[in-house]
């Protein structure tokens, strides 16, 4: 019964979504010069059922990494009954939390192309590869694997959306470079919205839609769930995007702005005097003060055109809510201010 409980008090936490490999090859090929000779921690996977893990071991020569860590929490509540990705292993039962560190992959079959997804081969393939068990449960912030977060210069994963806020924050404290997956809700919260608009952490590539298969043990949706042939739980999200410290290309691309200020189309907001954009296409090209846009625009932030001056407010440290306009209480919305306009 009690584990029952537990079970259940995990779905309700809904931590258990495993990202597709097809999602992560998408992203990481953005940020391929971020992994020479670097070692990459995945803190938050089972290499049996991570495709992070997959991904990084299929391409450790590609990348040319120097060592892949990952980590497995035991209260993951799929323990001893692992997602099928690593066939091979799928049947040994695991009961701990326990490490993975990868530093070398050789080319087992010779035909210069590495194509490992079994991690019992990986680890027989050299000494230098290991598993061993850990002490602790495996959690991000437990001692054990803050000292393998010490070692790494990556962070690459899709942490419990649960403990999101709380994963960024070890980021931060130990100065690591990270790609991770998170809510776009993620971005309102007091802490990460001042991470984003002091230019320490912004979004990545994709944002929007994503698919991810749960375990069978979650319950059917009416919306953004279902069971596909091998009879495999997936569900999707449509608020997600991956959150970055690693510099992009497309943070330094400008936004196309070609509409014109006009007091009618722009009205101020009741309670705090920027002007309200309903879309970010419609950010005008010629007013210099402050504009309210709605979070969206964080996908387009170039740092060297805009400068995020607050969300809802400017003038308060916090509001906590959107901007009044007409008497209303509207959605959230990202105070920023052109920094390359003189006109208005
Ligand atoms: C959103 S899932 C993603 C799993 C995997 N990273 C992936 O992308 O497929 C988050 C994982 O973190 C594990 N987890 C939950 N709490 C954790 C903690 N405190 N420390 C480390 N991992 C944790 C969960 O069991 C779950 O497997």
């Amino acid at each position: 019964m009690a584990n029952k409980n537990l079970v259940a008090a995990r779905a309700n936490k809904q931590d258990e979504f495993y990202t597709q490999l097809n999602d992560i090859e998408k992203e990481l090929t953005h940020y391929r010069e971020y992994f020479r000779d670097k070692v990459v921690f995945c803190n938050c996977d089972d290499p049996y059922e991570s495709n992070f893990f997959k991904y990084f071991a299929l391409y450790f020569n590609a990348l040319g990494l120097k060592k892949l860590i990952a980590t497995c929490y035991d209260g993951s509540p799929i323990a001893q009954q692992e997602l099928p990705l690593f066939a091979d292993e799928s049947n040994e039962p695991k009961k701990k939390a326990y490490k993975v560190e990868i530093s070398e992959v050789p080319d087992m079959d010779g035909n210069g192309a590495t194509d490992l997804t079994d991690v019992k081969l990986l680890l027989k393939s050299s000494d230098h590869n290991v598993k061993a068990e850990l002490k602790g449960n495996g959690d991000f912030r437990s001692p054990e694997c803050i000292e393998l977060l010490k070692q790494a210069d990556v962070v690459v994963t899709n942490p419990p959306f649960s403990l999101f806020r709380e994963f960024i924050s070890v980021m931060m404290k130990y100065k690591k470079q990270f790609l991770v997956i998170g809510s776009q809700n993620n971005i309102t919260y007091k802490d990460i919205f001042q991470y984003m608009r002091d230019n320490e952490l912004w979004l990545g590539y994709k944002s929007g839609d994503m698919s991810f298969r749960v375990p069978d043990y979650y319950e059917p949706r009416e919306t953004r769930f279902w069971v596909d042939g091998e009879g495999n739980k997936w569900r999707s999200l449509g608020n997600i995007c991956w959150f970055t410290n690693l510099d992009i290309q497309k943070r330094h691309e400008e936004l196309i702005l070609v509409k014109n200020y006009s007091e009618v189309e722009y009205p101020m907001y009741d309670n705090c005097d920027a002007i309200n954009i309903a879309k970010v296409n419609d950010i005008p090209c010629d007013y210099k003060g402050a504009m309210g846009v709605p979070i969206t625009f964080l996908d387009k932030y170039n740092p060297d055109q805009f400068e995020i001056l607050g969300l809802d407010d400017h003038h308060v440290a916090w509001r906590g809510k959107g901007p009044e306009l007409n008497g209303k209480v509207i959605y959230r919305r990202i105070i920023i201010r052109n920094k390359k306009t003189q006109i208005v």
